[in-house]
């Protein structure tokens, strides 16, 4: 019997246990598969920690944020290398995996597929920001979760006649901010792809106060304030080495009262936006994701990743996934602006 053995890796996301339960329903049914999910990620196949996942394992989890599984930033090339994920498998009996994870975890996948080990890409984000796919599942609910508290900031600051400054997530990418702002008719929406100097955002606040309104910013944690060299990172280094983002707001919850005299508050967003459970959008989208990865698995494309487009879950090199990044375009930004002031 073909036995899959998955995965999930990297920074969590709003619908992966729907990939994964997508994924076992579909081999069990369709194929006659039989499935093993590995603890952690990559740290689970290179230590053998694994739990079955028969059919009853994944009942009724499509509707949880998090992963069954757990997760870890483990990278199996520099932890182990190919060599340990193959001997491992081959003593599990693994035939094949599918590993759902960010620009981290495929390009492991990648390069592990180029040696020989059978291994299926499921792309995962909440920042939207993967070129491979039209959409990534997680991104709708943190969108929907960001808008959510934004709209809870907004009859807060009115009554205090306040400027709030709502700061979301997107290491690369504007993509929450620029749909959280426009969801929730921000004044101003501030993304990494765009330097805007701070006067300009004092400008659009001033406009929306002098209207009455209570002024709402909505800055993405990468966004570089014009002067500034690099996105603003007070919080230290991550597993990669990568500074941590979060603070801008608070910067600028500084800078904007005093300069425009209005009074102002900033609120982090952070993980809130990663947990809970995926909306309907994310979890459908999951589940047909779950279903193309066993279905790749069973023709044979190994060494490729399933993704989104227009409508259709295709299949694609994990080429097309790495090394470029889909960042807001200008159209869209100007687009957003319309509402700004
Ligand atoms: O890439 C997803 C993401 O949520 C980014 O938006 C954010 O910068 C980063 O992960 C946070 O990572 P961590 O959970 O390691 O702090």
């Amino acid at each position: 019997m073909t036995r899959l053995g998955l995965l999930t890796s990297g920074g969590d996301c709003p619908g992966l246990n729907a990939v994964i339960r997508g994924a076992v329903l579909s081999g069990v049914v369709s194929y006659g598969y039989d499935f093993v999910g590995f603890r952690d990620g990559w740290k689970g196949v290179l230590e053998g920690d694994v739990v079955p996942l028969p059919r009853h394992a994944v009942r009724g989890i499509a509707r949880f944020g998090g992963t069954i599984l757990g997760t870890s930033r483990t990278n199996p090339l520099t932890s182990g290398g190919a060599e340990a994920v193959r001997e491992s498998l081959r003593r599990l009996a693994v035939d094949g995996l599918v590993a759902i994870g960010g620009e981290g975890t495929l390009a492991a996948a990648q390069e592990l597929a180029k040696r020989g080990i059978n291994v299926v890409g499921v792309p995962k984000t909440i920042d939207n920001d993967l070129d491979a796919t039209d959409v990534t599942f997680g991104f709708d609910t943190a969108v929907q979760t960001a808008t959510e508290a934004i709209d809870r900031l907004r009859t807060t600051g009115e009554s205090h006649h306040r400027c709030m400054i709502a700061e979301v997530m997107g290491r690369n990418a504007g993509w929450i901010a620029l749909h959280a702002g426009m969801a929730s008719g921000a004044h101003a929406i501030l993304i990494p792809e765009l330097t805007v100097s701070l006067r300009q955002v004092a400008a659009w606040v001033e406009s929306a106060h002098s209207r009455g309104r209570a002024p709402l910013v909505v800055v993405s944690e990468a966004f570089v304030l014009e002067g500034q060299d690099s996105p603003f990172s007070p919080r230290g280094l991550d597993t990669f080495g990568r500074p941590r983002l979060g603070g801008i707001s608070v910067l600028l919850e500084h800078q904007l009262q005093e300069l425009t005299g209005i009074e102002t508050r900033a609120t982090i967003l952070g993980h809130i936006q990663r947990g809970g459970a995926p909306t309907a959008f994310d979890r459908v989208l999951a589940t047909r994701l779950g279903f193309a990865a066993v279905d790749s698995a069973a023709n044979g494309r190994w060494g490729t990743m399933v993704s989104l487009r227009g409508t259709t879950i295709v299949n694609v090199g994990f080429d097309a996934a790495l090394g470029r990044l889909k960042t807001v375009p200008e159209d869209r930004y100007q687009e957003a602006a319309i509402l700004f002031g």
